[in-house]
């Protein structure tokens, strides 16, 4: 998704507003461009359609970047293709006023026809434009105000970077539902949708909220509300980001490096928080709350999109079979549109690796808006829905670049199963029960380093079947949500591949029929409660000729009977076994999106961060 970055300082902006654009390439984008304030008052503007590397290229060509006040974006095209005309910064007719945008302008429409009836010609079909004509209209020398004028009149999400030629050596910031951070540096001050982009530069940060603006010069900054004006006075935060955390550690891709990290970040996600003699759960975001109220909870609604939704369905049979608390998940992009049945006792828990995923948002503010209790798994600190939610449990997967999620999921399950103990505790679950499912939590790291040392046969496994067009993943109880995840994957990085996850018991309602000797299936057969009617479905599938790969549970030698290929998984507790069979479908993917000469990083058409509808 779009990222936005902005300088203003001592230091020639270009070289900032550049390292931050590349720190900013991992949420996905299909263009970039930069505008710099020069020193002689002139101005320089460079776009492109393609990776950051291409826009450096083209603003060597250019006349030299001189000035200490620029803003840049990467655009993940939503109104108008990828194409020079349509990419940030946009412009003014006068090119005097330049911005960039992350979001959705609702009633730029409207907009846009009234400002064509007075005079103003557009360039491009994006909605940010209407916005720069927009200023340009309120515009007498005076740029916060003008942007102040122009705010009243827009509906929709925005977090907006402006500077003017007529007004110079500040850049106007404003936000309403995409998120936006302002680092402080000594005589400089930076700007960026995302914090990881100001790595390096400084830890100290002010997190701009919704209807707030502000104005950032060199030496001072000053942040107000876009509603009346009035000054706000804002805390700064420290960010604890490590540049080497957010390279790629000696593997070719993040993808790759992210799915190795796995047995850590579990580690760190269940670091502190199990108390092992009593069979309990410590959840420090949990205790800001009155416990009555949470053991007075009788309904859980979890909303999550993609990953972290297929992790919320594994979260839902945890809660439902040991906390006895009924959950229903939703997608946030159906929740949001529908008319839920929620009250006081209902805890609405939104699952978001970034934070900022817009229908998720939109979902948990709609809950909220009827009562429910708003809780919150989240990575990343200090994101949308971890401040708008009252509680909520930080992942500390740390940060993930890759497009597609791998590590996040790990502990997204690891943080449901702790979730579900915490809450269990308070109702039926015994200390036995407790102590039974946090010792198993806490031998996962070494487990899932066993199945990770399977991935040159794994990579064998890909190379084989990269032929077929294609696969169909199968899984039953906790793993029928990791079946999905399994396609998903493979439907992302290896594009190529048609896949799709099916409960095992329904693929005689359909799937079946597609079955023949060129539908290879993969089959998530752990040795578990649902393991015989696995066996069935495998059967059924070999008596249609279809290819067989199993992930099975280690000293299950009979599965090779069936099977065409086996990659083995340790034994474990059934409800934690998708964080072990989620690995080889992981790796898979990863593999056959290498094979096909993919950037499996950054799959075509994907962002990392939605934050649009
Ligand atoms: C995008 C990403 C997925 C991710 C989903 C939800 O589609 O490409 O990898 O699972 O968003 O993101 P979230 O940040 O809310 O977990």
């Amino acid at each position: 998704m779009c990222g936005i970055a902005g300088y203003v300082g001592k230091n020639k902006a270009n070289e900032f507003l550049l390292n931050a654009l590349k720190k900013l390439e991992y949420r996905g984008y299909d263009s970039a461009g930069m505008t710099v304030l020069n020193e002689d008052g002139s101005l320089s503007c460079v776009r492109s359609v393609g990776k950051i590397n291409e826009l450096e290229e083209k603003m060597k060509k250019e006349k030299e970047m001189t000035g200490f006040v620029g803003i840049a974006h990467t655009r993940w095209a939503t109104h108008g293709c990828p194409s020079e005309k349509n990419t940030h910064p946009h412009h003014d007719c006068k090119k005097n006023i330049f911005i960039v945008h992350n979001g959705i302008i609702e009633n730029y429409k409207s907009l846009k026809k009234s400002l064509e009836k007075s005079g103003h010609q557009m360039e491009s079909e994006t909605d940010t434009e209407i916005l720069a004509h927009l200023i340009e209209s309120h515009f007498d020398g005076n740029l916060q105000q003008a942007v102040f004028d122009c705010l009243r009149h827009v509906d929709g999400a925005y977090a907006i970077a402006v500077v003017s030629k007529s007004d110079p050596g500040k850049i106007i910031v404003a936000k309403k539902g995409s998120p936006l951070v302002i680092g402080i540096g000594d005589g400089e001050y930076f700007v960026a949708s995302d914090a990881s982009a100001l790595v390096g530069y400084t830890d100290r940060v002010i997190y701009l909220d919704d209807n707030e603006m502000g104005v950032i010069e060199k030496d001072k900054y000053k942040i107000s509300s876009t509603t009346n004006n009035n000054q706000i006075h804002k805390e700064h935060c420290k960010i604890d980001l490590d540049v080497s955390e957010i390279q790629k550690g000696g593997h070719d891709y993040f993808l790759l490096k992210e799915i190795f990290e796995g047995p850590e970040v579990v580690q760190n996600s269940i670091r502190g928080r199990i108390i092992s003699e009593k069979g309990l759960v410590k959840l420090g975001g949990l205790e800001v709350l009155d416990q009555k109220r949470l053991r007075d909870i009788n309904r859980i609604i979890i909303i999550a999109c993609g990953t972290a939704n297929y992790a919320g369905m594994i979260g839902e049979y945890m809660l439902e079979e040991y906390a006895g608390i009924p959950v229903e998940v939703e997608i946030g992009s159906e929740f949001r549109y529908r008319k839920p049945v929620i009250d006081s006792k209902t805890a609405i828990l939104a699952i978001s690796q970034s934070g900022e995923t817009a229908d998720t948002i939109a979902s948990l503010q709609e809950a909220k808006r009827k009562g429910a209790l708003s809780l919150g798994i989240v990575n990343t600190v200090g994101s949308t829905i971890a401040r708008e939610t009252e509680a909520g449990i930080y992942n500390h997967a740390g940060p993930e670049i890759s497009v597609a999620s791998t590590k996040a999921l790990m502990s997204q399950i690891v943080v449901l199963a702790l979730l579900t103990v915490y809450l269990g505790r308070t109702r039926e679950m015994s200390m036995i029960t407790g102590k039974r499912i946090t010792d198993e939590l806490k031998k996962l790291p070494k487990l899932m380093e066993q199945v990770l040392d399977t991935k040159e046969d794994i990579k064998k496994l890909a190379k084989k079947y990269s032929k077929y067009n294609n696969f169909l993943y199968l899984g039953r109880k906790y793993n029928y949500p990791v079946a999905n995840e399994g396609a998903l994957k493979l439907k992302e990085v290896a594009y190529k591949i048609h896949a799709e996850g099916y409960a095992g018991g329904e693929m005689k309602h359909g799937p079946i029929a597609m079955i023949d000797e060129d539908f290879p299936c993969f089959f998530i057969a752990s040795t578990d409660s649902v393991y015989d009617k696995m066996w069935s479905n495998m059967e059924e599938v070999k008596a249609r000729k279809g290819k067989i790969i199993a992930v099975a549970t280690e000293g299950n030698e009979d599965i090779k009977e069936i099977a065409d290929d086996v990659i083995y998984i340790p034994k474990t507790l059934e409800m934690l076994t998708p964080i072990l069979t989620a690995i080889p479908l992981h790796l898979f993917a990863a593999y056959m999106g290498i094979e096909f000469g993919f950037d499996i990083d950054k799959p075509r058409n994907l962002a990392k961060s939605v934050t649009v509808e």
